[in-house]
């Protein structure tokens, strides 16, 4: 039985929601029936470029949400929560982008409130759903790393590593909550949690410095406005068994800078910026080979319709046939958890236990 969907937020700088809109039509069991833009134009244009009909454009998002079986939400973060909970009162499901929200608490609110709505709540963290991370995730898991003890990814950079390019929403506290810190690093730490929880533990500790070094940003033709969050970002966790891990996102890179690695007591496994995946192992006397063995991606390491076909496709099995998923609303807030912990260790000038930012257990203590 096909489900009909609603996407809110076109889009106007990066515009997540074309990448959903592929998802989607990748996935045969989901309809684009309804979208729905604050700035009717925002939508106007999508639907013209993507050759939609001008039918599913909504002047409301009470009209989207009686057009549609679910709902996904590729807005500014800090307008996430107010969207998700008017879908959960009519007790549709949501697929979110992340970040969840602007922080740990606001995301932990959002996921209570979608349990307590008894609807599924996924997230749009897809980067594991990668042919790279696939296959790295598949090595891990065949034991071929050996002990995992060090984990290097440096991510960002690209459209907004022009100065030039004007203040968006995601430069603003109110809109965005924290940076590059939360923007990239929450793609880091879903990826750090997905390759190395069942090797290393839990991520134990954090430390982290973010700096904002654009200040400001052509606003319009009258002048500048300020960047009032983090545009550079360094991340250290410790995992619970000791294993040290480098996460470096800036919105101001190269984008030719990107790359993983982790390394084990066998072998060490990276991925380059175009995606290629290599292996180095250890001579007989445990010195480091000479040569990277370049792995091959496999049909199995790639989803029809890609990251995002893929993604759909568990949106759908949990909605209609209760499958279990990880990337929900909960798992979300949990990244958002290590992300407070970088933020916080970097005010304080301090490494910062997980532990220590932990939501109270009371509802009524959020207030
Ligand atoms: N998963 C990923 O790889 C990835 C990549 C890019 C962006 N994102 C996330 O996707 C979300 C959107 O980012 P983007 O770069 O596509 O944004 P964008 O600026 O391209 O588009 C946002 C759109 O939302 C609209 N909007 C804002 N508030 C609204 C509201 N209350 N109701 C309806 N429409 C509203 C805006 O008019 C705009 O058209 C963010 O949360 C971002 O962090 C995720």
């Amino acid at each position: 039985m096909s489900l009909r969907i609603g996407i809110v937020g076109t889009g106007q700088t990066i515009g997540v929601a074309s990448d959903h809109l592929a998802g989607i039509q990748a996935v045969p069991e989901w309809e684009l029936t309804a979208v729905y833009d604050i700035e009717p134009e925002h939508a106007r244009l999508w639907v013209e470029k993507h050759e939609l009909s001008p039918e599913i454009i909504c002047s409301s998002l009470d009209a989207l949400l009686e057009r549609v079986d679910a709902v996904t939400i590729c807005t500014d973060n800090a307008s996430h929560g107010t969207i998700a909970r008017q879908a959960f009162e009519r007790q549709l499901p949501v697929f979110c982008e992340k970040p969840l929200s602007i922080n740990f608490k606001e995301s932990r609110r959002l996921a209570d409130d979608a349990r307590e709505a008894g609807v599924v709540h996924y997230m749009g963290m897809q980067y594991r759903y990668h042919p790279y991370a696939q296959l790295i995730k598949e090595t891990i898991e065949a034991g071929e790393l050996g002990d995992i003890f060090s984990y290097r990814h440096k991510l960002g950079g690209g459209r907004i590593g022009n100065p030039n390019v004007g203040l968006e929403w995601r430069m603003k506290k109110e809109t965005s909550g924290a940076g590059s810190i939360a923007d990239f690093g929450i793609h880091q730490v879903d990826l750090v949690q997905f390759f190395l929880n069942a090797h290393c533990g839990e991520i134990a500790e954090v430390q982290a410095d973010v700096g904002t070094y654009v200040t400001s940003r052509q606003l319009d033709e009258s002048g500048y406005g300020t960047v009032t969050n983090d545009d550079l970002s360094v991340i250290v966790i410790r995992m619970e068994n000791g294993a040290l891990v480098t996460l470096n996102n800036s919105r101001l890179l190269p984008q030719d800078g990107d790359g993983l690695e982790i390394v084990g007591t066998k072998s060490a496994i990276s991925m380059d910026v175009h995606g290629h995946v290599f292996m180095r192992s250890r001579n007989a006397d445990g010195s480091w080979a000479e040569e990277n063995e370049e792995l091959k991606i496999e049909d199995r390491h790639q989803f029809s319709g890609l990251a995002r076909g893929k993604q759909y496709h568990e949106f759908y099995e949990a909605i209609q046939f209760n499958a279990p998923y990880e990337l929900s609303f909960d798992y979300a807030a949990q990244a958002a958890k290590v992300i407070d912990a970088g933020i916080r260790s970097s005010e304080e000038r301090r490494n910062v236990l997980l532990s220590e930012v932990d939501a109270p257990q009371k509802r009524k203590e959020y207030e």
